[in-house]
């Protein structure tokens, strides 16, 4: 039965209603259509707009309709969508007056506040996800303060630092997309029952009482906007995006790092797969799936934002397509924190091939012109006799490490003994001790402060 038969004389067209019904996805917002109902009929009895037992049958009805859907006795289907259906099983069951239930409410307040429900309780579990992974960088940062790795630009070997400053980097990205979703969270607790179908309603209710009732920490405060806003599904969106280029970010390196040419990392079987032809293969699904899993979040943003930039005041039925987006970018962005977080308790580094190409490649060059400037020379001068260095190594198949202190000294008189030491991947990440450095004090600071950040939130 359609909840607006009343002016049709022909049934819906079976094509049409299939392609206009919403219940095969909206279906997965019962708990938070039900809770939004129980809210809304609580209200409308303490206003005395339905008598007090005429409200307490339509939440009984409610609470008992949810607990059949839970214990699998009632099968979600049969509907336009999840309103529908739950306005018809409470009339089916409790009679006539369940058809109070929409008193001062329709359809369009209605699901923005069961998507506002669902997206809140979406980011409160993401929230946790991002806090334990943030934890479990740090975790492993601390066990690897003094495990040394080459710092890239532009994908070439630059400076040493270590696989701690790695994790509390990516660390440091994961906080603040917990912070960002705690501030998302902020503008989707607010409640647009109340804005009826875009003009508000006749009848003397109370929003503020519902919004207690679900937990909104405010009521919307223009009814045009509270059915049209979807500016929270963007911003969630686009919050969700950034974990996932976060976790594209991090498993493209661990990607590259597991195959042979790097050989920094031993894929655990555990999270690896084979080839069905090559026996040798260990492949890096797990993380080549985190990386590709970021794409859809990212048309799932563009989807949303392309639904409503042309939709005029007040609501769209193509506001309809902002659910699939949204339950779609929820999931993934969960189920890819949770796998990629066990991953990296199982994940096993190679420290001694990490160590030797920390000091490849020349990375340790920026140590031999910070070492004359800090004897004087200017800095772009150093920076040149360095060059030079860098420019006879390679000619005469040296590196920084063995070229001997003559061949050093006769580059520039200033170069000691020492300066074998300067070109080690110890010495260069020890020095590095200011704010934001490798040092393994400074990145035993920037873990505390993670810690301490994530305590707050
Ligand atoms: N299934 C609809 C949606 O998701 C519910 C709102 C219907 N409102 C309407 N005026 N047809 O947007």
């Amino acid at each position: 039965m359609k909840l607006w038969s009343g002016r049709f004389s022909a049934e819906l067209n079976d094509i049409a209603e299939l392609f206009n019904d919403s219940l095969p996805f909206d279906k997965a917002m019962y708990r938070q259509d039900i809770a939004g109902s129980v809210a809304h009929c609580k209200m409308l009895g303490k206003c005395k707009i339905i008598t007090a037992s005429e409200a307490n049958a339509i939440v009984k009805g409610l609470e008992v309709i949810l607990s059949d859907v839970e214990s699998g006795k009632l099968n979600i289907d049969g509907a336009e969508d999840i309103h529908s259906f739950v306005e018809n099983a409470l009339v089916s069951r409790i009679g006539d007056v369940g058809k109070k239930l929409h008193t001062a409410r329709s359809r369009n307040d209605q699901v923005a506040t069961d998507i506002r429900l669902y997206l809140r309780d979406g980011i409160d579990e993401t929230v946790k996800l991002l806090k334990a992974l943030v934890t479990a960088l740090c975790r492993r940062a601390e066990s690897e303060l003094d495990t040394y790795m080459p710092a890239y630009t532009h994908m070439q070997k630059a400076q040493p630092t270590t696989l701690a400053h790695y994790f509390s980097a990516y660390a440091n990205m994961f906080l603040r997309d917990a912070e960002r979703l705690i501030d998302c969270r902020k503008r989707v607790n607010i409640l647009p029952l109340g804005s009826g179908a875009c003009a508000s309603t006749t009848f003397p209710i109370d929003r503020e009482y519902t919004a207690k009732l679900l937990g909104f920490d405010g009521v919307c405060d223009n009814s045009l906007d509270g059915v049209s806003d979807r500016d929270f599904a963007v911003e969630y969106l686009s919050a969700a995006a950034l974990v996932m280029t976060h976790l594209s970010r991090i498993n493209e390196e661990f990607i590259y790092w597991s195959g042979e040419e790097f050989g920094f990392i031993k894929l655990p079987d555990e999270f690896s797969t084979g080839s069905s032809i090559m026996p040798q293969k260990k492949n890096p699904d797990v993380s080549e799936l985190l990386r590709g899993k970021s794409g859809r979040v990212f048309g799932e943003l563009i989807a949303m934002l392309t639904v409503i930039k042309g939709l005029p005041l007040a609501y769209n039925k193509d506001m309809q397509e902002d659910k699939e987006p949204l339950f779609d970018a929820d999931k993934t962005v969960r189920l890819a924190l949770t796998v990629f977080t066990a991953m990296l308790e199982k994940l096993e580094f190679d420290r001694d091939a990490m160590k030797r190409a920390s000091v490849g490649g020349f990375s340790c060059a920026t140590e031999i012109a910070d070492y004359l400037a800090a004897r004087g020379v200017p800095f772009r001068t150093a920076h040149e006799i360095t060059g030079n260095i860098v420019k006879s190594c390679i000619a005469n198949g040296k590196n920084l490490q063995t070229l001997s202190l003559d061949e050093y000294k006769s580059f520039s008189p200033l170069f000691e003994q020492d300066i074998h030491t300067a070109v080690t991947a110890e010495s260069a990440v020890s020095r590095r001790t200011v704010k934001g450095g490798c040092a393994p004090q400074e990145v035993k600071r920037q873990i505390s402060t993670l810690l301490s950040k994530l305590e707050s939130i």
